[in-house]
């Protein structure tokens, strides 16, 4: 049966919630599974929309230097900083035909920076690459701060961004 994965890397749990909130709003379309990089399969047989979302590090996806900068500047904990959603992009096979849309969680910063990369826009590629079908432009949701919280209104933002890509990929379908 089609289903919807959500696949997020996370440290200090913004982007879990905007993953979750995202998958709440594709729920009314598709069932739908919400998995940390680290823990997501490397082959997906039945994905008919995949969407993806990390923090935004060093104005990119995180890396294994950028996740150890967030231990050693931030106390975050990570368990295996070697591990994430860039490695998982990296190592998974998707269906032919596969749907998908990323996002990304970064603070606030005028245009001209943000215009300079953030992780959404490396998603996408990384997306392209393994031959997936974008079918909605990134979205960009906002911390306050580099440990959150998520700006008020972010998740509902989420909610209706995931509703909004399933009724997009089902629309044409049974
Ligand atoms: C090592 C590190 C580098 C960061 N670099 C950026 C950056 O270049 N631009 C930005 O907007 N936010 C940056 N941030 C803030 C993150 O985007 C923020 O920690 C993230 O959105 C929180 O999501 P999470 O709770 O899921 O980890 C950085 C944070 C860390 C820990």
């Amino acid at each position: 049966m089609p289903r919807a994965l959500v696949v997020y890397e996370s440290v200090f749990g913004d982007t879990e919630r905007i993953a979750r909130a995202v998958a709440d709003g594709i729920a009314g379309r598709l069932p739908v599974d919400v998995v940390d990089a680290g823990q997501a399969p490397t082959e997906l047989a039945d994905v008919q929309l995949l969407v993806v979302g990390g923090p935004t590090h060093a104005f990119g996806m995180p890396s294994e230097a950028t996740r150890k900068g967030a231990v050693e500047q931030y106390g975050a904990e990570i368990a295996d900083p070697s591990a994430g959603l860039h490695e998982w992009l990296d190592a998974v096979r998707l269906p032919p035909h596969t749907d998908a849309a990323a996002f990304d969680t970064r603070m606030d910063h005028p245009k001209l920076i943000t215009k300079l990369d953030h992780a959404a826009r490396t998603e996408e590629k990384l997306l392209r690459g393994l031959g997936a079908t974008l079918v909605a432009p990134a979205e960009r949701f906002i911390v306050l701060d580099a440990k959150g919280p998520l700006k008020d209104g972010e998740e509902d933002r989420a909610r209706q961004w995931g509703q909004a890509l399933g009724e997009l990929v089902t629309a044409a379908g049974p």
